[in-house]
């Protein structure tokens, strides 16, 4: 298959049988520009080259070897809930780093009065040009990828495509389903407000009911056994800085093992 694509490129004989166009001749005088400079032609060709190993080593799909091509058409749109997910996650990344230019995870606040996060959220909702819309972009792209991420979930299991050979990426998937739902949970605090408070406290007391465990959890998670400034610090980087870096490669690697093993199809 590849041999054949590469003798159609390497058959250059009908160039000389006609003049090039003037946009042909400028297209090829740019390339050739930028060839002498970059090497791009070499570049290229390592990639194809690179492309048809790794296609030659794909099994036939079950789709191909049963002929089925035209069967489950009507699953298929449920096949893009994960580019979905994927898709909701970089829209509320671009978000929440724009919200970051604005927000300061500071619990202070003269006591009665709003804190200095509570403060800054406030500033974006009513001072801030569009500010208002950037929150709203956030809070319903992480809600549309939790959401996504879970019929994601439903699909893999009811198409049965967690089985040998994906199961690695089954398990990646609980991971980063599990890692979404802390995404959401650490968000959900930082606008430090009652519903933040009390969902804090009940955070904290879920994790001083783990057997034996529970007080050093609630130490490392939430900075303590009540909420302090600690707890919002650490709320803050797990959100901003941690959950970021680790979700992005796990999505990285699970779309990548994708890639390698193929979409599997319905049985
Ligand atoms: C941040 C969360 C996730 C993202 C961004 C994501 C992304 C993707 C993408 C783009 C695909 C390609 C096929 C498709 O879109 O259906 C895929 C396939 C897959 N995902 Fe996920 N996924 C996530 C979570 C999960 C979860 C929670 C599970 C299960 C526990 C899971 C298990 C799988 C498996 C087994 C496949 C291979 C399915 C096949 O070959 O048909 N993923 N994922």
């Amino acid at each position: 298959m590849s041999l054949e694509k590469k003798d159609e490129h390497d058959h250059e004989g009908w160039m000389e049988t006609r003049d090039l166009t003037v946009v042909e001749e400028r297209y090829l005088g740019i390339l050739m520009w930028l060839d002498k400079r970059f090497r791009l032609v070499d570049y290229l060709e390592l990639l194809e080259d690179l492309y048809y190993k790794v296609n030659m080593q794909m099994p036939k799909s079950h789709t191909e070897q049963y002929g089925l091509d035209n069967k489950f058409w009507y699953w298929y749109p449920l096949y893009a809930l994960g580019s979905f997910s994927t898709l909701a996650y970089i829209v509320a990344a671009i978000s929440g780093a724009l919200l970051g230019f604005y927000y300061a995870p500071a619990a202070a606040g003269a006591s009665g009065n709003p804190t200095v996060a509570y403060e800054q959220l406030e500033l974006i909702m009513t001072q801030l040009n569009f500010g208002f819309m950037l929150r709203s972009i956030h809070r319903w792209s992480a809600q549309v990828m939790t959401a996504a991420v879970f019929l994601h979930m439903l699909r893999v299991y009811f198409t049965g495509a967690y089985k040998e050979p994906r199961e690695l990426n089954w398990i990646i998937g609980i991971v980063l389903i599990s890692l979404t739902m802390v995404f959401g949970y650490t968000g959900y605090l930082l606008p430090w407000d009652q519903l933040a408070y009390w969902a804090g406290t009940i955070g904290v007391n879920m994790a001083l009911s783990i057997p034996l465990a529970g007080e050093w959890v609630a130490q490392l998670m939430f900075g303590g056994f009540t909420l302090t400034q600690a707890t919002l610090q650490r709320m803050y980087i797990l959100h901003v800085f941690f959950l970021p870096f680790i979700v992005t490669l796990l999505i990285a690697v699970h779309i990548g093992i994708v890639w390698m093993q193929g979409i599997a199809e319905p049985h």
